[in-house]
């Protein structure tokens, strides 16, 4: 009950981590945070964590291709070369010479039994390879997915500000997947070649000259390969940035579907879409383009081979220097050698790829998070609640203009202290770096005297609660966006702050009450509504440190008034910094800051403001001007405020 909210300000307890169940599986390993190696060294880690069943493909798989090279012998050298040119030739000797035709036909069966168990023997052997290498290959996707999104989740605000969406979730999912490819299919392409040279050797042992004749096809299949990756390679890059780019225009149109709407501007957007299809559809058709180029290329290569062998081997025949079967046995393994050959030129071209991928990847992975905790950092315990900016400077970019400047303000506990200003004047600033979503610059933002850089992130997080104007709002029940910060809340102390957020009324006449499920981004409501659930969902959390920016801006006055009675109630004993344009919601203050040009410049009641400050009275002025202006319909704006304000204004003065 909101009784109960209250009375846990004044017994503070240890701080204690909301419980938060974990949803992925953390990655055995991260990468090597050593920026001099190479990238290939950096990810060793991530695939080193998965040795065991990346060997077992890649052994396997050896096993597999050897058996399947063994096959060819098997057919040509073997059983045409023993079981049926032996029988063919000794048509020419005399019948009492011959051997039986079972004689042959049982050692052409002893082979093709042979090749037989040999094929199942490659089959199983390349199942469990193939299944083993692909689950390397997604475990070490997971992985990888789940080191950046728990790095993002760990970055600062001010990375945010920098970054595209888009970029974001482009390079999550594609620059992960042709890095899995790499690092699990470059090895398995590999002991292809490996296997390619124990092929040769077996050729090598059967006829030296024929070997090399029939290899000699092979390293113009790997240049054509490589030729192939050193068109290729460009165009792919240009595919990878222009998915990136049509991906962000379509994040940003879905997400601003409301104002592209507003504006009418949906043709203007479909033609901007349209324009980075095309550009990726001619990427795409550039990369078929060159793909179609060289595959036939290749494919007459072994062709070639093929040819080559057939002469050189034929006329070798006709000398008696080979046996026929040798011929086919040789033709399989030319058809067996060329796939190596030519993945071998892939795999470089996977490799440049993986590599512009991988240093995307490291790219976000190696942006230190900029508000981290220290070592050593201390947890936040019974926070008394007093706020102090020393001579705090700050700027949003290193060479971007001071937003707050020399700027000093000190909310001691339990005060309700407006800040009021004109719009841009630092005010939200303010709010952020309470909440540490940013470190000054210079000076200090000291909580309870502890400097807030020296406070652990969530400790200080979970004392601070802030309402924003545009609250956002989770796909989720009401009940469990205002539980938000405290999954573990029970009905009763979330019906309470509802109650004491004026949202009580409204969700009970929902369809499904506190169980309505909100719309994306809590779009179903409206903005008063949403703005009262995260009001409750700040409550509901009882921080000792309150901060509402503007947090009444959607909801009507009547309303808000409401809320205000409540809210009194509820900021007692707790430090509460109001945002506010309107006199009504500065009335609920003690105290009211003025700030300009990123100082404090008055500071007092709201009488003593209006009495010695001009510009207070002018912002306050502009802002009923604006609200007014906004709010055609309402009632007149600041009607029976002034009165509340000045009454507070001369309580306190
Ligand atoms: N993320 C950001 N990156 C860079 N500059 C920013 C960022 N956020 C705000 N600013 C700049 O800092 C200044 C102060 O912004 P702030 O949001 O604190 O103003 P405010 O007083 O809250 O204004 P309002 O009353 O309109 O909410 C503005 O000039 C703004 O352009
Ligand atoms: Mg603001």
């Amino acid at each position: 009950m909101i009784s109960d909210l209250v009375d846990s300000t004044t017994t503070p307890s240890p701080f204690e981590p909301a419980p938060e169940p974990a949803r992925y599986g953390a990655p055995r390993r991260g990468i090597d945070p050593d920026r001099t190696k190479s990238w290939m060294r950096r990810a060793l880690p991530i695939v080193a964590a998965h040795k065991v069943s990346f060997a077992t493909a890649l052994s396997v798989s050896f096993v597999s291709l050897v058996l399947q090279v063994e096959i060819p012998q098997l057919l040509g050298t073997d059983a045409l070369n023993k079981a049926v040119v032996p029988f063919v030739e000794q048509a020419s000797r005399p019948v009492a010479e011959r051997l039986p035709a079972s004689h042959f036909e049982h050692l052409l069966l002893h082979y093709v039994v042979l090749v037989l168990i040999l094929a199942v023997g490659a089959g199983i052997c390349g199942y469990i390879s193939r299944l083993f290498l692909m689950t390397t290959a997604y475990q070490i996707e997971f992985d990888l997915r789940n080191i950046i999104y728990s790095h993002l989740s760990r970055m600062s605000f001010s990375y945010y500000d920098r970054v595209q969406s888009g970029q974001l979730i482009s390079r999550a999912n594609s620059d992960i997947r042709s890095v899995q490819m790499y690092l699990t299919f470059g090895p398995s392409i590999l002991v292809q070649c490996l296997v390619a040279v124990v092929a040769f050797g077996y050729m090598l042992a059967t006829n030296v000259a024929l070997a090399f004749v029939a290899m000699c096809a092979m390293p113009f299949i790997y240049v054509a390969g490589v030729r192939m990756r050193a068109v290729l390679f460009p165009v792919s890059w240009l595919i990878q940035s222009r998915l990136a780019e049509v991906a962000t225009i379509v994040d940003e149109n879905i997400n601003g579907v409301r104002v592209v709407k507003s504006f009418a501007a949906e043709g203007q957007q479909l033609g901007q879409l349209a324009g980075a299809a095309r550009r990726l559809r001619w990427a795409y058709v550039k990369d078929a383009d060159v793909r179609a180029q060289f595959t036939p290329v290749v494919q007459n290569l072994s062709q070639l081979g093929l040819a080559l062998v057939l002469l050189f081997g034929g006329w070798l025949v006709v000398h008696d220097h080979l046996q026929v079967g040798t011929i086919l046995t040789f033709s399989f393994w030319i058809v067996m050698l060329q796939m190596p050959f030519q993945m071998l030129g892939m795999m470089i071209m996977m490799g440049q790829r993986a590599s512009a991928s991988a240093h995307r990847i490291y790219e976000i992975l190696d942006e230190p998070a900029e508000v981290a905790d220290r070592p050593g950092a201390t947890d936040l315990v019974e926070c008394r609640g007093d706020v102090r900016f020393r001579s705090v400077t700050f700027r949003y970019t290193p060479d971007g203009p001071p937003v707050l400047e020399g700027f000093d303000l000190h909310l001691p506990p339990g005060q309700t202290v407006a800040l009021v200003g004109r719009t841009g004047s630092g005010k939200s600033t303010v709010a952020r770096l309470i909440e540490r979503f940013y470190d000054a610059t210079e000076g200090t933002v000291l909580i309870d005297d502890h400097d807030a850089r020296d406070l652990t992130i969530t400790s200080l997080r979970a004392h601070v609660g802030m309402v924003l104007d545009e609250p956002f709002l989770f796909s989720v029940s009401i009940r469990d966006n205002i539980a938000y910060g405290r999954p573990d809340a029970d009905i009763t102390d979330i019906e309470a702050a509802a109650r004491a957020a004026g949202a009580d009324g409204f969700i009970r006449e929902l369809a499904h009450g506190y169980d309505t499920i909100v719309g994306e981004r809590g779009y179903t409501l409206s903005g008063g509504q949403r703005q009262r659930i995260a009001i409750a969902r700040a409550l509901l959390v009882n921080p000792p440190i309150l901060i509402l920016d503007d947090a009444t801006s959607a909801i009507d006055v009547q309303v808000e008034k409401a809320i205000h009675e409540r809210l009194e109630t509820l900021m007692a004993g707790r430090t509460t910094l109001i945002i506010a344009h309107r006199l009504s919601t500065i009335g609920l203050a003690d105290r009211v800051v003025l700030v300009e040009g990123g100082r404090v410049v008055a500071d007092g009641t709201h009488a003593e403001l209006l009495a010695t400050t001009p510009l207070y009275a002018e912002v306050l002025a502009q802002a009923a001007e604006l609200e007014a202006t906004e709010a055609e319909t309402a009632e007149a704006p600041g009607a029976g405020e002034p009165e509340a304000a000045d009454r507070r204004g001369g309580r306190d003065s």
